[in-house]
């Protein structure tokens, strides 16, 4: 299975399998994690594969209660300095991370909860400028269609028109289809797509919560992935692709992610 494959594939798994992976898979998850693909080489993150899941069920808590709490026998915990743009930086990542799993027909779920960066710390060597962004859960799934089933079942997903505006050629509707599959917390799909000839602006669109400033967090982490999903398939179809932050690309209601420059044919 490509990863474009696995796009279409991965669901969230949230009931597991009450059985570890075998080393040998937990060292390939390792080296997996070393040699992911980054959006901005420049910004500090680090990968921590938790083989022993129920410590980190023991600290989650987290503002989405429940829907924060998957019990799963492993977990991947990704930290990040603090910098302009390292939210979508660990999304673009994780979300290699996790189709290089379903690939292995691991299950995976995001767990966007917070999580208490001293409890944390007893669990691995968190880097002392960093903080704690996003959570993977993993493990064997636990109902019976495995990773399968759902992968023939439409997703809850907005048509390309209702993310994007501007002119979308035959090939980016393919690559667009791709970035429709990406997870976001609570499926609350916040990536927009504003198009103009070549040059594809990107946004988080801002929504209203009591949990606003995690909400905006946990969408530019969706967009990221959403970027990975567009990356992934771009390279596919061979669209030559540079992503670049532009200047004065602000717009109302919106937070801008980043551009992404089309080199066109000749
Ligand atoms: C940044 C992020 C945070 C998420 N947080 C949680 C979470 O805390 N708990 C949970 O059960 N699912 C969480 N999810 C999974 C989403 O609910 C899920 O991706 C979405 O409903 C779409 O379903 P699918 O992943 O099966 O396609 C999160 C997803 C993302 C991208």
């Amino acid at each position: 299975m490509g990863q474009v494959e696995a796009i279409y594939r991965r669901r969230s798994v949230r009931r597991y399998l009450n059985e570890e992976l075998q080393v040998g898979v937990l060292e390939e998850i390792k080296e997996t994690c070393k040699s992911v693909k980054r959006l901005y080489e420049d910004i500090d993150m680090d990968i921590y594969v938790v083989e022993d899941g129920i410590k980190i069920q023991g600290i989650r808590g987290g503002i989405f209660g429940g829907y924060g709490k998957v019990r799963a026998p492993h977990y991947i915990v990704i930290t990040s300095i603090k910098k302009e743009g390292y939210l979508e930086n660990v999304g673009f990542a994780a979300e290699s991370i996790v189709l290089s799993l379903t690939e292995m027909g691991i299950g995976t779920c995001f767990i966007g909860g917070s999580i208490n960066k001293q409890l944390l710390g007893n669990i691995v060597a968190i880097n002392k400028n960093h903080e704690a962004v996003i959570t993977i859960s993993f493990g064997y799934p636990r109902d019976e269609e495995g990773l399968e089933g759902k992968f023939i079942r439409p997703r809850k997903r907005m048509e390309i028109p209702k993310f994007t505006s501007g002119y979308v050629t035959k090939t980016w509707q393919h690559i667009l289809d791709s970035v429709r599959m990406a997870p976001s917390a609570m499926n609350n799909q916040p990536w927009r797509f504003f198009i103009n000839k070549n040059v594809i602006d990107i946004y988080s669109l801002n929504k209203k919560s009591i949990f606003l400033k995690h909400l905006q967090e946990m969408n530019c982490i969706a967009v990221g992935i959403a970027l990975y999903h567009m990356y992934i398939a771009a390279n596919i179809l061979d669209r030559k692709i540079i992503i670049n932050k532009l200047l004065g690309k602000e717009r109302r209601g919106h937070t801008y992610i980043t551009s992404v420059i089309e080199a066109i044919k000749d």
